[in-house]
């Protein structure tokens, strides 16, 4: 059976673009190939988190990841820090990933311009750290957003460095994946771009956020002042709410929709609420869960323990097998 790796950064609560774009697809994958989803939380002391919020962000997202339908019986569910063998191929990975590659990544380049006051060496090697997550567990199919492709380019490089180096067939190719086929994008609420937690308050609506908070998020959302002709284009602010309705709503309320639109009838106002409404309802059976699960403190400790048990085996048989193979012997 194929390995799947994924994992999603410990930066706090997950939005409605983490869930349709990337953990609704790890609850169907578990049912089809041996799954391990992390809470990456190395990858997130880049940005240096005080130990509260580290901690905190974690729970959150194991809560989350659980409240989503991640089944600790069927998938490890672990966190990256309780696996050290993961620091440790990290270690060896970075002896033969090169300054020039690592420089020219799109998402190093991103964060060199949008923090220049902390361009830290995690941060160059974040790559590398992603190729150890992915190649410990020898994974050949990595679900992640379309964003991920270059780094996925970047672990299989790494891997078969490795191979050649040790004249070795030993880490097998990983591949960007997607389980339905096609790469979705949850737009946000601001009128442009996608839903994600750094684009600024009210963009985003959260798997834990009550119905009144998303009412009043949607209600705030960015839109124009109506169509004036019929079967007009949609500019990208309406077009957005459209496509999030398409996501959580049943398809006959967001045909529905789309007539009143080409036919100038529209009232923004309802079609808000009723798009409010609808994201209630598909996050409501989490919403449950999430405060029921994050009240049940043995049950998380017990999934974390299991998990980390799990995925030790798996990564301590690669790093027996790795150092075998680069030369370490025991005196
Ligand atoms: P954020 O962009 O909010 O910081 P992350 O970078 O932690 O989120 O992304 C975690 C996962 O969720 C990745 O697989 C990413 O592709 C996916 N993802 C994030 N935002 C969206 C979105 N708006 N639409 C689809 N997928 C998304
Ligand atoms: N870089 C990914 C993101 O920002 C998170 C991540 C870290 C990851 N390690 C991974 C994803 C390994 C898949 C596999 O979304």
């Amino acid at each position: 059976m194929e390995t799947v790796v994924s994992g999603i950064r410990s930066t706090g609560k997950l939005h409605l673009g983490n869930f349709y774009g990337a953990v609704k697809n790890f609850v169907q994958m578990q049912n089809e190939f041996n799954c391990y989803f992390f809470i990456a939380d190395f990858h997130s002391l880049t940005t240096h988190p005080t130990p509260e919020d580290l901690h905190g962000n974690v729970k959150q997202v194991l809560i989350e990841y659980l409240a989503a339908g991640i089944d600790p019986e069927k998938a490890t569910i672990y966190v990256q820090s309780d696996v050290p063998e993961i620091a440790e191929l990290y270690l060896y990975l970075n002896m033969n990933a090169y300054l020039g590659e690592l420089e020219r990544s799109t998402s190093f380049k991103d964060k060199v311009r949008a923090h220049p006051d902390n361009v830290n060496a995690g941060l160059l090697t974040y790559p590398v750290l992603m190729a150890a997550d992915i190649l410990i567990h020898k994974a050949t199919k990595v679900p992640v957003g379309k964003d991920q492709e270059q780094h996925l380019e970047m672990a299989r490089t790494f891997g078969n460095r490795f191979n050649r180096l040790y004249n070795n067939e030993y880490f097998p190719e990983p591949f960007a994946f997607n389980f339905t086929e096609k790469l979705v994008k949850v737009p946000g609420l601001d009128g442009k771009g996608k839903m994600g937690k750094s684009e600024g308050e009210g963009n985003a609506v959260y798997l834990s956020d009550e119905p009144e908070i998303i009412r009043k998020k949607v209600m705030r959302a960015v839109s124009d002042s109506g169509p004036t002709e019929e079967n007009q284009a949609k500019p990208e602010s309406i077009q957005n709410l459209f496509d999030l309705m398409k996501i959580v709503s049943p398809l006959s309320t967001y045909e529905h929709f789309d007539n009143l639109y080409n036919t100038c009838e529209i009232r923004y106002g309802d079609f808000k609420k009723q798009l409010a409404e609808d994201m209630i309802i598909a996050t409501a059976p989490m919403r449950e869960r999430i405060n029921e699960i994050a009240k049940d403190e043995t049950y998380l400790r017990q999934v974390a323990r299991f998990g980390a048990i799990k995925a030790r085996e798996s990564a301590s048989k690669t790093i027996r097998e790795v150092r075998e193979i680069i030369g370490f012997k025991n005196f």
